[in-house]
């Protein structure tokens, strides 16, 4: 026999252990798959030898289902010593060596968790719709996850959560609880994420993710899109571009603390772990007690990001947003005209103004209420939600008569989860605010915010939006501002409960998302704003309840093309509401331009508008009301991109394809005669049909190239294309693409 040497030994272990890999990939025995498919992608998760639920596949679909079983054993990454890494809900403790989905301490103290594979279930919601389930279940302490998959097929988005449950009698600890794990196989991964500051929002960065792990989150409790939001792309080998690459565009639908970490893993592969941020946020769990999971809300497509992005827009107007396939009302807003400074008279010469413009609607901004602190700044009475009596002397119910009057509906702006320390609401419920009571406290804006994990608080602010409703029926709009983050985050409420601090961050969005909820209980239909004023706050989580949000502060149409254009990959244009206000050194028609490319309103003095200005903009009101149909309701085509050109354009196409709207702006100030020297190519028209170019929205006095009669094949402006003549005296043109028999 021949002496093995410990070189030898190791080379025959090595064989050992892969034949008894190929074994496990080949010997197909026991193993279970679970197949999670939407129209275009497959979800594979499957058993391994010992039970545990691995992500076999997640890409395109395979023309044969059986297929699926064979896929683990073409990827042979993984050496000696090296664990699993694609376990389809991670948890720490026990085998896993990587950045796990799922970290609890045991009711006994033992911070050991291994999952295992118990039972899956498919359920047809109706025609498009499905939910699979998978059971998983620890075999040596009570503790079971179930894994849900909600499917929209034709949408090709998937909404992933996880309900964690708790089956002893001891609490256990929860301190990472994700809502989804995810494994990509590529050559490369780029990230694509998001920072911003007030009036900065949604500036994207593309990492190319190296081994180890990269996060983004937030920790400012409420408003998580200040500093970096909760949506991101991941490419797939190479850089995903406009139309081509395989993307998955994914948001988190959590209106609070998150985190999501991307780690590349020794085996090459992208592991993505999204869910509630872990920071100061460990969850005890009693016996018998479940907890669910945010949703992690993503699409992926093999054609780049305008077709993932167009994936979301229909998922998201069909089942998530308020009223998504409805109508929206066009407003004029006072903040930006009078900031706190107005009375009785001045608001109704406003209405008079909105009248005039044309719009649905007048809003009532900030600074309406408070008396014993008048809120005359930023400094007072937020949390008396009482009209201000010198400046409203007849109330709310007076404006909302005299708008009607006019011929407007009239909306109102409220900031129900926050308090200024100068106020009577913080002199009588100091209980009711997040603070450190040992400690000075400091501001956001002046102000704090309240503990909405205490019913009583929860109460509080449904009741502000309740009266007034009950006291004004025909309100027709809410602009739900917030304004501060989470700082001293600590609940007297929860410290008399004899509940653990931690629990603070999360029970606030679901304390928040309780008065949502029985808001839209009573009230389903009233269109609401949500709102932060720097940064916005924009999730899939808070949007189930509203049907529009502010993407910034920040009205300059120049910016505004920028942050409008990366929201858009994520959100539907229809709830993106676009102010004209006086920001920026664009003309007035360029700054309307850029709004009717979502939801238009006006922040504007209208009687100091020109004679020609309200002329336009009159014409430009009545023109959005003709085209936003196609605008709200159709497919967004991005066809020139701002970051790498002088121009920036997009298009809107209807269901039928037989109405376009194409929007084109110049972004560059550099010396350039036309800054569209060549065509642009048009996306998702019908080559067969034929179709008219009209140039539309002109500003007085001015003329067009484009009002003829431009007839060109559907083929012709997809492959030639059609140049706006953007210039620097033609700035923005808007042109209406209609079919012609
Ligand atoms: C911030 C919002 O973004 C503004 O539009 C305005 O409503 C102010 N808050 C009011 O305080």
């Amino acid at each position: 026999m021949q002496a093995i040497t410990p070189r030898k030994k190791l080379a025959s272990s090595i064989a050992i252990i892969i034949a008894g890999m190929c074994m496990n990939t080949v010997g197909f025995a026991q193993q279970t798959t679970v197949t999670v498919e939407t129209k275009q992608n497959a979800l594979v998760l499957q058993t391994d030898k010992d039970n545990r639920l691995d992500i076999a596949y997640f890409g395109a679909r395979l023309a044969n289902t059986g297929d699926y079983t064979s896929i683990a054993s073409q990827y042979t990454g993984g050496l000696v010593g090296s664990g699993t890494y694609n376990n389809a809900y991670t948890p720490a403790g026990s085998w896993n060596l990587l950045e796990p989905a799922i970290t609890v301490i045991q009711g006994d103290g033992n911070t050991s968790l291994d999952l295992k594979y118990v039972s899956s279930a498919t359920k047809k919601l109706d025609d498009n719709v499905s939910m699979t389930s998978v059971v998983l279940k620890d075999n040596l302490y009570p503790v079971e996850v179930t894994l849900f998959y909600k499917v929209y097929y034709n949408e090709n988005v998937v909404e992933q959560w996880s309900v964690i449950k708790n089956n002893g009698d001891k609490p256990i600890k929860m301190q990472k609880y994700a809502s989804a794990n995810l494994y990509f196989r590529a050559g490369n991964y780029y990230l694509t994420h998001y920072n911003g500051e007030w009036a900065q929002e949604m500036k994207p960065e593309e990492d190319h993710l190296e081994h180890g792990v990269k996060s983004i989150d937030t920790k400012l409790g409420t408003r998580a899109d200040l500093f970096e939001p909760p949506s991101f792309m991941i490419s797939l080998n190479k850089p995903a571009t406009e139309d081509e690459g395989e993307v998955l565009l994914a948001n988190l639908a959590w209106t609070g603390n998150y985190k999501i970490d991307f780690e590349v893993d020794p085996s090459n592969n992208l592991r993505v772990i999204a869910g509630i941020n872990p920071y100061a946020s460990e969850y005890t769990l009693a016996g018998g007690k479940d907890f669910t999971t945010p949703a992690l809300i993503y699409t992926l497509s093999q054609h780049g990001k305008g077709e993932a992005s167009r994936n979301l827009h229909r998922w998201a107007t069909k089942y998530r947003l308020v009223d998504g396939e409805g109508q929206r009302l066009t407003l004029l807003n006072n903040w930006e005209s009078t900031y706190f400074n107005f009375d009785e008279n001045k608001l109704t010469e406003l209405f008079k103004g909105a009248k005039d413009l044309g719009v649905d609607m007048f809003l009532l901004d900030d600074g309406w209420f408070a008396n014993k602190y008048p809120r005359n700044s930023d400094f007072a009475g937020l949390g008396d939600w009482q009209e201000n009596v010198k400046k409203l002397p007849h109330g709310i119910g007076y404006l909302v008569k005299q708008a009607e009057a006019a011929g407007v509906k009239f909306g109102i702006w409220v900031e129900p989860e926050m308090v200024n320390p100068k106020s009577e609401l913080y002199e009588t419920h100091k209980d009711w605010v997040i603070r450190q009571p040992e400690r000075p406290e400091k501001y956001f804006r002046n102000q704090l915010v309240l503990d909405l994990s205490n019913p009583d608080v929860q109460n509080f602010v449904f009741s502000i939006l309740d009266s007034l409703f009950i006291k004004n029926p025909t309100l027709a709009f809410i602009k739900w501002d917030c304004n501060a983050v989470i700082y001293n985050a600590h609940s007297m409420y929860l410290e008399k409960q004899g509940l653990p601090e931690t629990h603070l961050y999360v029970d606030y969005v679901k304390g928040l998302y309780k008065v949502l909820e029985r808001l839209r209980t009573k009230y389903p239909k009233v269109p609401m704003m949500l709102c932060s004023g720097g940064g916005a706050r924009v999730d899939y989580g808070a949007l189930q309840y509203f049907t529009e949000y502010w993407p910034s502060d920040n009205t300059d149409p120049l910016e505004r093309i920028f942050i409008q254009w990366e929201n858009s990959y994520f959100f539907p244009v229809i709830a993106s509401c676009n102010h004209i206000t006086d920001w920026g050194k664009q003309p007035l028609k360029f700054r309307t331009d850029v709004a009717m490319m979502g939801k238009m309103g006006y922040d504007i003095v209208v009687n100091k508008l020109s004679a020609q200005d309200l002329a336009f903009s009159q014409q430009a009101v009545q023109t959005y009301k003709a085209i936003s149909g196609v605008v709200w309701h159709g497919d967004m085509y991005r066809l020139v991109n701002p970051w790498q050109n002088p121009v920036a354009s997009s298009m809107f196409v209807s269901e039928e394809k037989s109405r376009a709207i194409m929007f084109t702006y110049l972004v560059s100030n550099r010396y350039m005669p036309a800054a569209t020297t060549l065509p642009i190519q048009l996306k998702g028209l019908d080559p067969q049909k034929k179709y008219t170019v009209n140039e539309i929205n002109l500003y007085p006095g001015t003329h067009s190239s484009f009002s003829g009669n431009n007839t060109f094949s559907g083929d012709f402006l997809m492959k030639i294309g059609i140049n706006p003549n953007i210039n620097a005296g033609r700035a923005s043109v808007v042109l209406e693409i209609n079919e012609t028999k």
